[in-house]
C-alpha cells in the first residue's frame, strides 16, 4: 500500500477577549512581573469570561482554519481535540465541538497529552490520512487552563493562558507537508505535574475539594529540567526521520511555556534564536493550544512561505514530548 502524503492544508486559532496582565496577577497574589517576565517571559495572558468553555474556543479556531483551507465542515470525517481541560470527562469536548460547528460526518474523540496534545494529534492525523482512513482531519488543541488554576498558587497560576488552534490535515502533494515526527514520553516523571484528585483513582470528595485537589500542581524546576532536555532530542530525532539537519530549519516554533527553555533548546540543536517564533509574552503558556497560537500568528505576520521547512517541538504533562518536521504547503 502507498502511503499518502499529508499536510496541514489550513489553520486558525482563537484566544478569548479577556487580557489579564502580570501586574492585575500582583494584586491577587504574592507576585511581580519583574519575577515573571524573567523568569518565563510571560507578561500577559488571556482568560475566558465566566460559561465559556474549552468547545467554544476549539470550535471558533475551527471556524478559522476551514475558512483557511477552503473546506466545508461536511467534509470533515475524523475531530480530534487535544486537551487536558475538556468541557466534560464525558462527553468528549470532540463530540461538543462536533455538534457545535455541524460536522455531520465526522467521527470524533479527544486525545490527552498535556502540551504536546497538538503534535501528537497531528501524528495521529497523519497516520490516519496516509493510510486512506480519513480523507479531512480536523485537529484542534484546546484549553481552559484558567479553570485548573489554584489563583493562590503563585507556582502554577502565573504560567498559564486560554485558547485555540486548529489544522485541517489532508493529503498533499508529494515532499510537501508532514515529512516526519517522533514523539516521547517519561510516565517515571508523571508527579512532575498534574492533577490530584477528580480521577478513578482519587474521586472528587468534600475532603479532596477542601485540599484544593482538583487544580494543577508542579514542580516546576523538574519540569524544567526535562524540558530542557525533551525539547532538543525530539527535534533533533524529528531532523534524522526527515533526512534534515538544524540549518536546513526555516522557522520553528516551540511550545511556549518559557523563554530559558526555548534558549537553552536554541543552544543545545544550533539553531539561532532567531529562528524561533515566540509569542509567549502575549498569551503565556497555552498547553496543547501554544503551537497552534504561535504557528498562526507566525502566518498571519508572513513568516512562513510555501516550501519553507517548519519545525514544531513541545513537551507537557505525562511528561510526554514530541516534534514535527513539515514543509509548508501553502
Ligand atoms: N512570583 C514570585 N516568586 C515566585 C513565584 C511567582 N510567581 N513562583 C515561585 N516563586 C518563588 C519560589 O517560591 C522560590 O522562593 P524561595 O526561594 O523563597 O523558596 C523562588 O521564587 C524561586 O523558585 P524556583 O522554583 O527556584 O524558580 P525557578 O527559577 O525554577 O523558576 C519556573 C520557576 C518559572 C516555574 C521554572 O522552574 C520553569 O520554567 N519550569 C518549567 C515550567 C513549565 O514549563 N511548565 C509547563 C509544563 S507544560 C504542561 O503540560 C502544562
Amino acid at each position: 500500500m502507498k502511503i499518502k502524503q499529508s499536510g496541514i492544508i489550513g489553520l486558525g486559532a482563537y484566544v478569548p477577549k479577556k487580557i489579564v496582565t502580570n501586574f492585575d496577577l500582583e494584586k491577587i497574589m504574592d507576585t511581580s512581573d519583574e519575577w515573571i517576565k524573567t523568569r518565563t517571559g510571560i507578561e500577559e495572558r488571556r482568560f475566558v469570561e465566566k460559561g465559556e468553555a474549552t468547545s467554544d474556543l476549539a470550535v471558533e479556531a475551527a471556524k478559522r482554519a476551514l475558512k483557511c483551507a477552503n473546506v466545508s465542515i461536511e467534509e470533515i470525517d475524523m475531530i480530534i481535540v487535544a486537551t487536558c481541560t475538556p468541557d466534560y470527562q464525558i462527553p468528549s469536548t470532540a463530540c461538543v465541538v462536533q455538534k457545535k460547528i455541524g460536522a455531520i460526518n465526522a467521527a470524533a474523540m479527544d486525545l490527552g497529552a498535556a502540551c504536546s496534545g497538538f503534535i501528537y494529534g497531528l501524528t495521529v492525523a497523519k497516520g490516519l490520512v496516509g493510510i486512506g482512513t480519513y480523507k479531512k482531519v480536523m485537529v484542534i488543541g484546546a484549553e481552559v487552563l484558567s479553570s485548573i488554576l489554584d489563583m493562590s498558587d503563585r507556582n502554577t497560576a502565573v504560567l498559564f493562558g486560554d485558547g485555540a488552534a486548529a489544522a485541517i490535515v489532508s493529503e498533499v502533494e508529494e515532499g510537501f507537508g508532514l515529512l516526519s515526527t517522533h514523539l516521547g514520553a517519561d510516565g517515571d516523571l508523571k508527579e512532575t505535574l498534574g492533577i490530584k484528585s477528580g480521577g478513578s483513582l482519587h474521586g472528587t470528595t468534600a475532603a479532596t475539594l477542601e485540599g484544593k485537589e482538583h487544580f494543577l500542581r508542579m514542580k516546576g524546576q523538574e519540569v524544567f529540567k526535562f524540558a530542557v532536555k525533551a525539547l532538543p532530542t525530539a527535534t533533533l530525532e524529528a531532523l534524522k526521520l526527515a533526512n534534515l539537519k538544524s540549518e536546513d530549519i526555516d522557522l520553528i516554533v516551540p511550545h511556549q511555556a518559557s523563554r530559558r527553555i526555548i534558549e537553552a533548546a536554541s543552544k543545545k540543536i544550533e539553531v539561532p534564536m532567531e529562528k524561533f517564533f515566540l509569542n509567549l509574552s502575549k498569551v503565556g503558556n497555552t498547553s496543547a493550544a501554544s503551537i497552534g497560537i504561535a504557528l498562526d500568528e507566525a502566518l498571519e505576520k508572513k513568516l512562513i512561505k510555501k516550501g519553507d521547512i517548519i519545525a514544531i517541538t513541545g513537551f507537557g504533562g505525562g511528561l510526554t514530548f514530541g516534534s514535527i518536521i513539515m514543509k509548508w504547503c501553502y
